[in-house]
C-alpha cells in the first residue's frame, strides 16, 4: 500500500477541526493509540495498540519506509492485524529491542479519501497529518493535489511542516524538552536499544553508542565483529558512520552502553574518532538508562589529542 502524506505542528487544532468540518470532512471520532517502535529492524517497524469508544479496532503491526521530507511524500507500508498483542510486543522487544513508544489521541476525519489526523501526542504537542491512500498505479497526481488543497484550506504553514516521524521527534529530544526530560537519558536509551543489534559472536560483548548531531537528531550504532577478530568495529565507530552518512559533520553529545559493564569508556581509537567531529567540551555519558551514569567530555577522555593540519 502507498500513501501521499504530510505532517505539521498544529498551533490551533480547534480551528483546524472547524475548517475540516466546513470543507465537508466526515468526523470518524477519536482513537487512542500507543505505538511501540523497534530498534534493530531494517526500515521502520511499529506495533500499534489502539482503542476507541465506538467500534473495536484491530491492533496492528506496521512496517513502512518513508523518506524524511517536509514535502508531501510517498510512504510504502504493510499493515498486519494482530489478535494477541502482548506476546508479540514481548517477542519483538526480545528480537529487536524497543526504541521508543509514542502515545497519542488521534481525532480522525475523512475527506475525499484522505485521512485527516488531528493528533495530540504525549510529550510533543498537537499535530495535523494528511494521508491520501494511493492505488498501485504510478501516477500520484490526484493524491498530491488533494493533499495540497487540504494544506491550503486548513492553512498549514510551511514553518510548521515536519519531515520526520513522532518517534524521531521524541528521540531527538523534542519529547524530553517538552516533558522537562533529560537529553542524556534519551541518548542512553537509544544506545541501549541499538546495543541489541550488535554482531558480537567472538567477544559476546554487545555495545551500543548514540550520538547527537548538530541537527538535534540521534544517530546510533553497535559493534560489528568479524572472523578476523581484531578488525571488528566499535559501536562508536558505527554510530559515527550513521551520523556522517546522514550528512552531519558535528557530534554534540555522546552516550555509550554495554550489556556487561556498568561503564564502558570508549577505546583509544574511538576517542580519536569522536574528537574528529566533536569539541573538547562535548559531553560523553557512560552508563545505562535509569541507572547510575558517569558524564565526562571528549576532552577529558582524550587530553593532548593528536591534531593534523593537512598541507596546503
Ligand atoms: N567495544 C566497543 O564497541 N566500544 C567500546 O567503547 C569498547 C569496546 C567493542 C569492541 C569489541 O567488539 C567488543 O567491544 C569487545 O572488545
Amino acid at each position: 500500500m502507498r500513501n501521499v502524506e504530510l505532517k505539521a505542528r498544529d498551533p490551533d487544532p480547534a480551528r483546524t477541526l472547524e475548517r475540516a468540518l466546513a470543507l465537508g470532512a466526515e468526523d470518524m471520532g477519536e482513537i487512542r493509540q500507543v505505538d511501540t517502535y523497534f530498534a534493530g529492524a531494517r526500515g521502520r517497524l511499529k506495533l500499534r495498540e489502539q482503542e476507541t469508544d465506538g467500534p473495536t479496532l484491530w491492533d496492528e503491526l506496521i512496517e513502512y519506509a518513508r523518506p524524511d521530507s517536509t514535502d508531501a511524500r510517498t510512504s510504502a507500508y504493510t499493515r498486519v492485524p494482530v489478535a494477541d498483542v502482548e506476546p508479540l510486543r514481548e517477542a519483538l522487544d526480545a528480537a529487536y529491542g524497543t526504541l521508543v513508544t509514542v502515545t497519542k489521541r488521534r481525532h480522525l476525519l475523512l475527506w475525499q479519501g484522505v485521512r485527516i489526523h488531528l493528533d495530540e501526542v504525549e510529550g510533543l504537542g498537537s499535530f495535523v497529518e494528511f494521508e491520501a491512500l494511493a492505488d498501485t498505479g504510478p501516477d500520484l497526481t490526484a493524491e498530491r493535489e488533494k493533499v495540497e488543497r487540504l494544506r491550503a484550506e486548513l492553512e498549514v504553514e510551511d514553518a510548521n511542516l515536519i519531515a520526520t516521524s513522532y518517534s524521531d521527534l521524541i528521540l531527538e529530544g523534542g519529547g524530553a524538552a517538552a516533558e522537562g526530560g533529560d537529553s542524556a537519558e534519551q541518548l542512553l536509551r537509544a544506545a541501549e536499544a541499538v546495543m541489541r543489534t550488535a554482531h558480537v559472536p567472538y567477544s559476546r560483548f554487545p555495545v551500543g553508542a548514540a550520538l547527537r548531531g548538530s541537527d538535534g537528531r540521534v544517530y546510533a550504532g553497535s559493534n560489528v565483529e568479524n572472523a578476523s577478530y581484531p578488525q571488528g568495529q566499535c559501536a562508536e565507530t558505527s554510530a559515527i558512520g550513521a551520523l556522517v552518512a546522514a550528512g552531519q559533520t558535528e557530534i554534540t553529545e555522546v552516550a555509550v552502553v554495554a550489556e556487561q559493564a556498568d561503564i564502558c569508556p570508549p577505546c583509544g581509537g574511538c576517542r580519536q574518532r569522536l574528537a574528529e567531529l566533536a569539541s573538547p567540551d562535548t559531553p560523553v555519558h557512560l552508563g545505562r538508562p535509569g541507572g547510575p551514569r558517569q558524564t565526562t567530555t571528549v576532552g577529558e577522555l582524550l587530553p593532548l589529542a593528536f591534531e593534523f593540519e593537512p598541507p596546503g
